[in-house]
Order: C-alpha cells, then structure tokens, then sequence
C-alpha cells in the first residue's frame, strides 16, 4: 500500500470510528405509537367481554380455562379495587363511556371499604379505584371516601415498630406480620396529606418504608416477604416467606412491590435513600441471572425447577410500570437500562406467549401469573392486577411517547 492509500484508510477507519462512538445506541425494544395504541384497543375489546360476562356485583380474580370459569370476590378481597382502575385507565384512553359507567358502578360497591380496619389493602383498594376516578373527574365525595379509607389504614401504623401491620391472621406464627407488598399502600398516605394538609399521613408512610428499608432487605438487595416484629420491643422476631419458594428466596412479585413502592416513595418524597434503594432493587432484578431472556420473571428467582418454573406475568408488568417512572428519575446509562427493559416485558407481555386473544381467557388480557404458590392457589392463571399493571405502563408508555 503507497502512503497516500495508507493515509486514505486511515482516515475512513477514524471515520467510522468516530461515527461508531456517536451514533446514539440503537433501542431495539423501542414501542411504537401504534404498537401501544393496538395493545390497548385489544385491552378495550376484552374489558368489554369482561364487563359483559361479571354478575353485577362481583369484581373479577381470575378465569380457569378448563370449565370456562371466572372466579370473582367481593369488595373485602384485597384485589377488589383493580378491574374498577382498569376501567378507568381505559376509559381515559378510549373515551367508552359503557367502560366509565361500568367503573362507577363498582365504585359504589367498594365505597363500604373506607371503613375497613381489617387490612393494609387499603391503598390497592380504594387509590387504584377511586385514586383513579378521582384524578380524571375531581370530585368531592370521592374524595371524602378516600379521606376517610386513609384514616382507616393509619390505625394500623404501630409507632413502637414503625409500620403499618399487614396482617391480623396468622396469630399464632407472627405477632406484628408486615410484608413488602405494604409498600404499595403508603402512595394512598402520601396522597392523603397532600389533599388535606394533614401531615400525620406522610409521616406514617415515610416512618413504615424507613423500617422496611432497614429490615426488609438482604446484602444483594432482594427482599424478604414477610417481617414479622415483636410490638412491645419494636424488635424483628422473624424473617419469613408466605408466598415465596422459601424463607430466603427472592419471591418475584414481592420484589416486583419492592421496586414500585421505593420509586413511587422518591417521586412523592424526593428522598435519594428511596431512588437509590429503587436502583438497587432494579439491578438485583435486571442483572439476576435467573431472570430470562424474555424479562417475564420465574415466580420467585431461586425457584428450584428453573428453568421449568413458572413465569408470573404479574410480576413483569408491575416491574415493566415502575421500571418506566424509575427510567425518568435515574441518569444516562442506567436510565437507558431501564426503558430498554421496560419496553423488552412489555413487548413480550404484549406477544402471543402472554396475551390472550381477544374474546378468550374470560375477558382477562394476560395470561401465565401466579398467585400463591406454596398455598396451591391461582397458579398459572390470569390475574387482575397483572391487567391493571400492565394497562398501567401501557398508559405510562403512551404519555411518554407523547412528551418527547
Ligand atoms: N399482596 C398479595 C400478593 O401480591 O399476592
């Protein structure tokens, strides 16, 4: 080669080089407008199935394809406030006012639920619905019901231990059970001192995920289920599994709360110990090597049949919503790892391997979740809240593409 060719070469390879190094990475997960579009027009369609098929005052669980049935519960079933928020979701995207009158009638089923001191639910029960209906249409008495729903859960907020209780069965096991789950609660709190100006709320909220930050968690980052406290010490008694593969297994749904409340707690507190205990329950989840190609996670990630184990779609689509608000909190290349894994359980979610087709699955939209293994109940099944949390970041993804 003559130096002038040589020269030549040399440039074209900096060249490329130069245009390698700023070409912007390409997102192969990246969903379109119409992609998100179509997947929740499917949404609409099967809602209406749904909608059509439920007995007027039942709120839908799941579906059992082997006798064609659905198993539905009433208001006091933590579960009860998702179809009614799912509903709500849709309508905004769709503008079907069958879908809003459909949500306002059980809306006025759970309406009872504020008083219901009995559970920790509360915020999945009355701010997935009301929250919801509240945020498209303020009105007052919604208002009120959630007013009074939050001061409902807050008699359940022990100052000795720091937390709301989760649970009030299972006496004999635990004394003061709480699970990670109850993360998801405290938005309802946060929401209440905001609206009233009470700051009795917040305080709770921020004192209990505090505690759960210090207990709950191991050395990696994953999440125990249960953390059982002793009330009069404030002491941890025991950390426990109820519906994890064993008491030190990484249960997927539970880290899947873990993720959304602590990234939901930052967005309402701006509190860096909440985003960076987000990120670190991110990466456990996103760099664990259990977690499969496809980004719908193994029911609990040290299952012992991997890789025959079964997926929980619910817990993709709760992380697929959070990993979506965390995307716009975290920076440059962690924010990159974020979106991209979103939109990779979204995409599969959205495939034939977990979406049902339409006028199947009981009116359900996903398929493949799982709700309780160890108690032999709801395995591999369609579940509510996989809808909701899947229709939730559908809608997250859809305000994104709008904004940019
Ligand atoms: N909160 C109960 C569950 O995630 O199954």
């Amino acid at each position: 080669m003559n130096d002038m060719k040589y020269l030549q070469s040399l440039c074209y390879l900096l060249l490329v080089g130069l245009f390698a190094c700023q070409a912007p990475e390409k997102d192969e997960y990246a969903l379109n407008a119409d992609f998100v579009d179509k997947q929740l027009q499917d949404a609409v369609a099967q809602y209406q199935v749904m909608a059509n098929r439920l007995e007027p005052d039942a709120l839908p669980k799941t579906y059992y394809q082997r006798d064609d049935s659905l198993e539905t519960s009433g208001t006091r079933w933590w579960t009860s406030g998702f179809y009614p928020g799912s509903l709500l979701y849709l309508y905004e995207f769709s503008g079907d006012e069958a879908l809003l009158k459909e949500a306002q009638a059980k809306l006025s089923q759970l309406e009872k639920e504020k008083d219901n001191t009995g559970t920790h639910d509360l915020g999945f029960m009355l701010y997935c619905s009301f929250g919801n209906a509240h945020r498209l249409a303020p009105d007052s008495a919604y208002r009120a019901i959630m007013l009074r729903g939050a001061e409902s859960l807050g008699t359940r907020f022990n100052t000795t231990v720091g937390c709301i209780r989760s649970w009030d069965h299972n006496g004999d096991k635990w004394q003061f059970p709480v699970i990670i789950d109850n993360m998801m609660n405290l938005e309802f709190l946060n929401w209440a001192s905001r609206e009233s100006g009470d700051p009795k709320y917040a305080e709770m909220s921020d004192t209990h995920a505090r505690t759960t930050l210090k207990n709950h968690f191991r050395d990696d980052y994953s999440s125990y289920h249960v953390i059982d406290y002793d009330t009069l010490s404030g002491e941890v008694r025991n950390r426990h599994t109820a519906q994890g593969a064993t008491h030190e297994s990484a249960w997927a749904r539970g880290q899947a709360w873990g993720l959304y409340g602590y990234t939901m707690m930052y967005r309402d507190t701006k509190d860096q110990a909440y985003l960076d205990q987000a990120q670190y329950i991110a990466d456990f989840i996103l760099d664990h090597p259990n977690l499969p190609e496809d980004g719908v996670p193994y029911w609990d990630f040290d299952a012992e049949d991997i890789p025959d184990a079964k997926r929980d779609a619910s817990a993709a689509a709760i992380i697929a919503s959070a990993l979506l608000e965390l995307s716009t909190f975290a920076e440059g290349g962690t924010a990159t790892k974020y979106l991209q894994a979103s939109e990779r359980m979204l995409k599969s979610l959205s495939s034939d391997a977990y979406k049902a087709p339409t006028g199947s699955n009981g009116g359900f939209i996903l398929l493949h979740s799982v709700g309780n293994i160890p108690g032999n109940s709801e395995v591999d099944v369609p579940l509510t809240y996989a809808d909701y949390y899947y229709i939730e970041a559908l809608m997250r993804y859809k305000k994104r593409l709008s904004e940019d």
